[in-house]
């Protein structure tokens, strides 16, 4: 059963951890993300975006193979299902369509609206027992096919946005999607210290996992983080590996032409980078 990221979440920032959020794009995605939580016994977040919702044949579909999958594969640790950088229409979209989490992306409206519309879909939210991400200060880099510069949030907004009682805050602290730049500056840990001195015990997530350095992740969890989103890290993975099957010619011997073949070792090289973020988050075992 999917549940609620608010419990993992609460755990994980009382425990100086962070869950990962890791995007999925089709089956072998997610079957590679859930197996690997089980087996590392690690709560997890199944992220899914508009476009890969798009991708995926609707919500409702996405809905119905994550359930099929926790239930047939005999999945015990707890699973988010969560809409990442949702329009406000697309958040009602995926609470109807049975999603257990949420993220309401109004970085892009003035703050003012931002607080409107998030402060709405708190109470849509918690009627339904459902998590709420909230954003503030845009994370730069693409995604979908929009650029962001990568903000460093204001520290103040940041409560104003945690005081109306989202789940998960997600701040910029100068993250960014893909691929980080050669002469990216690194996180502001001054702006991540100043927004958990005002937020609390908010849990707050770290967008942009990829390409992060390991000391920079465990000073972010140091520094409460809860929630760290990776999604081109399993791409770029994924990417490799079935390029290297292609190019050892292994689709042209014997029936090395079956999708299932083909696409297996994309599948084992996702396995492996969840497991690697798992470790380095200090999820194992905490389901
Ligand atoms: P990356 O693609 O950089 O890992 O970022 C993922 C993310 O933040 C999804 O919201």
């Amino acid at each position: 059963m999917l549940v609620s990221a608010k419990e993992m979440l609460t755990k994980a920032k009382a425990g100086k951890y962070a869950v990962g959020q890791f995007n999925i794009n089709n089956l072998e995605w997610t079957k590679a993300i859930l197996l690997t939580a089980e087996e590392l016994k690690s709560p997890v977040i199944l992220g899914v975006s508009e476009g890969a919702g798009k991708y995926m044949a609707g919500y409702k579909t996405v809905v119905g193979m994550v359930n099929g999958m926790i239930e047939e594969l005999g999945i015990t640790v707890p699973v988010a299902l969560h809409l990442d950088h949702g329009s406000y229409e697309a958040c009602y979209k995926c609470i109807d369509a049975g999603f257990s989490s949420v993220m309401f992306d109004g970085s892009h409206y003035p703050i003012d609206e931002n607080v409107a519309k998030t402060k709405e879909l708190v109470a849509v939210c918690e009627a339904k027992g459902l998590s709420l991400e909230a954003e503030v200060g845009a994370i730069g880099g693409e995604e979908d096919g929009v650029v962001g510069a990568g903000e460093c949030a204001d520290p103040d907004e940041c409560k104003m946005i945690a005081d109306l009682g989202v789940t998960m805050l997600a701040a910029g602290i100068g993250n960014i999607h893909g691929k980080y730049p050669a002469n990216w500056k690194g996180l502001s840990f001054e702006t991540l210290d100043a927004v958990q001195q005002k937020t609390g015990d908010m849990p707050l997530v770290l967008h942009g996992g990829t390409g992060i350095p390991e000391d920079m992740i465990k000073k972010a969890i140091s520094l409460g983080v809860a929630k760290i989103n990776v999604n081109t890290e399993c791409q770029l993975s994924f990417a490799a590996a079935t390029r290297k099957y292609i190019e050892d010619g292994k689709d042209l011997v014997g029936k090395g032409f079956d999708p299932r073949k083909i696409l297996a070792p994309g599948f084992e090289a996702i396995k492996a980078t969840v497991k690697e973020k798992m470790e380095l988050f200090g999820s194992v075992g905490k389901a």
